[in-house]
């Protein structure tokens, strides 16, 4: 079974959708069900489940993951998905912000996992977590989002060792840009420099990012842990 958090919208929802029709048994939250949740409900009732969890609480994460033990007994594998973006200026940034970028892009994945790894101890599975290129190449205003996903990469791959003798991969997918609610605020003219520098000539879809996170859960990557691929179209090469 398949726990990916964020699941109700973007590349979380393509993931949901194309494990389920995969034939797994899904656990996802987000904050708020929407119609994408409420259908998936209503058309796999055994082998879908979706909790309202906010990143920010703890309490909340352990909650959902015991609700899934419950339910599923054991995890195969885990996509640390969910993520927030906030575009600021680091000299401004309110201190309250700071700490809610953190706890959303990177406590709050550190704790998911160790609560699914626990679930994964006696059959062993993969975690796939979803960082960006904003941790591998400086861009202005995204330091603290930059500073949550570098840190993201270096957990995972920290926790590869640690897992790998137990049959838990661990690997990163690293997005470029690709269109979803997270990055409808940026300007046509931003969107249209990213392709311009981007040495394959447009943007990135969700599916190819999706293809990205189901290489490295499939046993065609069984050899792969501890690994971060780039899916950016080259504009970080
Ligand atoms: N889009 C890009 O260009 C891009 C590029 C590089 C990396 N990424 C990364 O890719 C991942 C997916 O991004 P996306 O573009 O698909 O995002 P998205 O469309 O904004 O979807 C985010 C998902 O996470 C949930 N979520 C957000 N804040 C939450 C919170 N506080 N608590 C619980 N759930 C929360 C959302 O539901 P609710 O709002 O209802 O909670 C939604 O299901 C993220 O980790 C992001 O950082 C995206």
């Amino acid at each position: 079974m398949a726990v990916v958090s964020g699941g109700s919208r973007g590349l979380g929802r393509v993931l949901v959708e194309r494990l389920l029709a995969e034939g797994w048994q899904v656990a996802t939250f987000s904050r708020k069900p929407n119609e994408f949740t409420g259908a998936m409900a209503q058309a796999h009732p055994e082998t879908f489940l979706w909790e309202s969890v906010d990143l920010q609480e703890t309490a909340q994460i352990r909650q959902f993951t015991k609700t899934v033990k419950e339910r599923f007994t054991a995890v195969d594998l885990l996509v640390n998905n969910a993520g927030v973006l906030h575009q600021e200026l680091f000299l401004t940034i309110a201190p309250q912000k700071i700490d809610d970028l953190l706890a959303a892009n990177l406590t709050a994945p550190v704790h998911l996992t160790q609560a699914c790894a626990r679930l994964m101890m006696r059959g062993g599975g993969s975690i796939v977590n979803i960082s960006s290129i904003n941790a591998i190449r400086g861009y202005r205003g995204v330091g603290v989002y930059a500073a949550a996903k570098a840190g993201l990469e270096g957990f995972g791959r920290a926790l590869a060792r640690e897992l790998g003798p137990v049959g838990i991969r661990v690997n990163t997918v690293t997005p470029g840009f690709f269109d979803s609610e997270l990055t409808s605020d940026v300007t046509d003219r931003n969107r249209e420099k990213i392709q311009h520098r981007t040495p394959l000539g447009r943007l990135g879809t969700v599916e190819e990012i999706a293809d990205a996170v189901l290489f490295l859960a499939s046993p065609q990557a069984r050899f792969i842990t501890g690994q971060s691929l780039v899916i950016d179209g080259g504009i970080t090469c």
